[in-house]
C-alpha cells in the first residue's frame, strides 16, 4: 500500500528547493487549505483565499531566476516569452536532436501512465466517463495530442476534450497548425487553445471559437472555473513559470476533488553521479552548440540548460506540491532515464483539509 503524504503532516516548517531558500523562504506548511479562493471575476489580482501564502501569489516585483540569473518576476515572463517566441518554430527538431528522440519515450510513457479516457471510479460497468483534461503550457501539441489519440482511440471514449493552455501564441500557433495537419476532425474538435498565464488562470484568452464549453459564459474573463478539470497536466513547462506556488495553487483550484495534477518535468540525476556528470558535459557543451547551429539561437538553449539546473529536486518539488493541496502516493514522483526526466501526480483531496 503506498503511504499518503498530506499538507497535514508537513510540520517541517521551512524548506524548499535551494533557490526558493534564498529567495522566497517557506513558512510552516499545515494550514494551506487553497481550494476555496473565489477571486473577483474582473480583479486584477488573480484569487487567494485568506491562508494563500504570500509567496503564492504572483508577485512582478519578487525575485526569481532566470536561468543562473536573478531577476524580477515580471522580468522573467518576459523572458522566457522571449525564449519560446524565438524557438518556436524551431522546437519540435530540437527536442529531437537534444534528447536523440528521448522526449517522445518520456511523453508516451507519461500519458499512459495516467490513461485518459479511462476512469476505474466510474459507477456502473462502463469505465469511461466524460473528462475535461487541461493541458498547461501545452505549447505545440505533445502531450494534449497523445491524450486524444489515448483516450479517443485506445479507450474508445470520445466524450474526452482537452483544453492546450499556453501563455506564448507562438507555440500554439505552431500548435494549432500540426493540430489541423496531424489530428482527424473528430480530435480536432475535441481540442481548445487558450492563451493564458498558468500562475492566474482566471484570466484566459480563447484562440478557438466557439470557446471551451467549461468557460462560465456569465463572466466576461474567460476565468476556467473552480473544481471544473478531472486532469491537470504540464510537460517540461513548470520550470520556466515566475511562480511555481502560484501556479500549484490555480492546478488544485480548478481540479474537480479526485482530480489529478501530473507533472513531466526535467530533473536531478544526483543518484548517479558517474552519469550525471556525462549528462552535465554534454548538457552545458552540446546544448547550447546544437542551438546555435540548428536554430541560430545560443541564448535560448543556454537557458534551457540552466533552467534544468535550476529547478529544484524531486523530492524539493513533491514538498511543494504537498504544499499546495495535494495527496500524493509513495515517494510522490517516477524518475526517467536515471531522473534526467521525473513524473510526479498529485490528486486533490477529495475532503478539505480540516
Ligand atoms: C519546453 S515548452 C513545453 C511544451 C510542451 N508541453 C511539450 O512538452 O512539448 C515550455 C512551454 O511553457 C510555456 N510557458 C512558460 N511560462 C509559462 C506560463 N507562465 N504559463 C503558461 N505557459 C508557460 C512556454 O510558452 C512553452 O510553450
Amino acid at each position: 500500500m503506498p503511504t499518503l503524504r498530506s499538507s497535514a503532516r508537513l510540520s517541517r516548517g521551512q524548506f524548499q528547493c535551494q533557490l526558493q531558500k534564498r529567495i522566497r523562504p517557506f513558512s510552516s506548511t499545515s494550514t494551506r487549505a487553497l481550494s476555496s479562493s473565489s477571486p473577483s471575476s474582473n480583479s486584477n489580482t488573480p484569487p487567494r483565499s485568506s491562508t494563500t501564502p504570500d509567496y503564492a501569489t504572483p508577485d512582478p516585483s519578487r525575485p526569481t531566476h532566470f536561468g543562473f540569473e536573478t531577476v524580477t518576476e515580471a522580468e522573467k515572463i518576459q523572458r522566457v516569452a522571449g525564449v519560446f517566441t524565438s524557438v518556436a518554430e524551431s522546437y519540435d527538431r530540437m527536442n529531437d536532436l537534444m534528447s536523440f528522440g528521448w522526449h517522445r519515450i518520456w511523453k508516451d510513457h507519461f500519458v499512459s501512465s495516467l490513461n485518459p479516457g479511462f476512469s476505474p471510479l466510474t459507477p456502473g460497468p462502463d469505465p469511461r466517463a466524460p473528462q475535461h483534461i487541461l493541458d498547461i503550457a501545452g505549447g505545440t501539441g505533445d502531450i494534449a495530442f497523445r491524450m486524444l489519440h489515448t483516450a479517443h482511440v485506445v479507450n474508445a471514449n470520445p466524450d474526452v476534450r482537452v483544453t492546450i493552455s499556453d501563455i506564448n501564441p507562438a507555440m500554439l500557433s505552431v500548435g494549432r497548425q500540426r493540430a489541423q495537419d496531424q489530428l482527424p476532425a473528430s480530435q480536432q474538435a475535441a481540442i481548445t487553445f487558450v492563451e493564458a498565464n498558468a500562475e492566474d488562470l482566471t484570466r484566459t484568452k480563447p484562440l478557438t471559437s466557439p470557446p471551451a464549453p467549461f468557460f462560465d459564459a456569465s463572466t466576461a474573463t474567460n476565468r476556467i472555473p473552480d473544481a471544473s478539470v478531472d486532469l491537470y497536466t504540464v510537460a517540461f513547462g513548470i520550470r520556466n513559470f515566475s511562480n511555481i506556488p502560484a501556479a500549484l495553487r490555480e492546478a488544485h483550484r480548478v481540479l474537480k476533488p479526485g482530480g489529478i495534477f501530473a507533472c513531466l518535468e526535467f530533473s536531478k540525476v544526483d543518484k548517479h553521479p558517474l552519469f550525471n556528470a556525462v549528462y552535465k558535459r554534454w548538457s552545458f557543451g552540446a546544448i547550447p552548440l546544437i542551438g546555435q547551429l540548428v536554430a541560430g539561437d545560443r541564448d535560448s538553449y543556454q537557458y534551457l540548460v540552466e533552467s534544468i539546473e535550476r529547478f529544484p529536486s524531486q523530492e524539493d518539488f513533491r514538498d511543494m506540491i504537498v504544499d499546495a493541496g495535494f495527496v500524493v502516493g509513495g515517494q510522490g514522483y517516477e524518475d526517467l532515464t536515471g531522473g534526467i526526466a521525473a513524473i510526479h501526480k498529485g490528486m486533490k483531496p477529495r475532503v478539505k483539509a480540516a
